[in-house]
């Protein structure tokens, strides 16, 4: 991948993160009606965390190398990104409990509190993070993402 202009880049983030979120609820949504319908479900429960495992983890552990740093450096973004960061640890902590579940409602209750925390904390960053590291003249967001293809597919 060639070096990004920081819009560029910023539009390359909030297109990965419409993927990611297309991606997790097409499987939550399978796993839900497979525990609805009152069918077998560790199967749909294994592709929403293998999925998780092989995207969604990573994509996070990219941006708190990457990412993160930068705006933790920010005045204006120091305190988001620490909550951001925190939001982080709630994802992994609930990508765990689906991971461990063994019955049907757990796995669908927890698929479903990660699709919506994950929802909830992208916003963030496509509508706040990331407009003020674009916004910031020490920041180079093309650069930061360079080799970075869990951040931008
Ligand atoms: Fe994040
Ligand atoms: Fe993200």
């Amino acid at each position: 991948m060639s070096r990004l202009t920081d819009h560029a880049a910023a539009d390359a983030i909030a297109a990965h993160h419409v993927e990611l979120s297309g991606d997790i609820g097409r499987r939550v949504d399978a796993l839900v009606a497979t525990v609805r319908a009152d069918e077998p479900y560790e199967d749909a429960k294994r592709e929403v965390l293998d999925y998780l495992d092989r995207e969604l983890l990573p994509h996070a552990a990219a941006e708190e190398r990457a990412l993160y740093p930068a705006g933790e450096q920010i005045p204006a973004t120091a305190a988001l990104v620490r909550a951001m960061l925190d939001e982080h640890r709630r994802i992994v902590a609930t990508v765990d409990r689906l991971r461990v579940t063994t019955d049907a409602v757990g796995a669908a209750t927890s698929a479903s509190a990660v699709l919506a925390l994950f929802e909830s904390h992208l916003a963030k960053e496509n509508d706040f993070l990331v407009p003020a590291l674009v916004a910031d003249p020490e920041v180079e967001l093309g650069v930061l993402l360079e080799g970075m293809h869990a951040l931008v597919g």
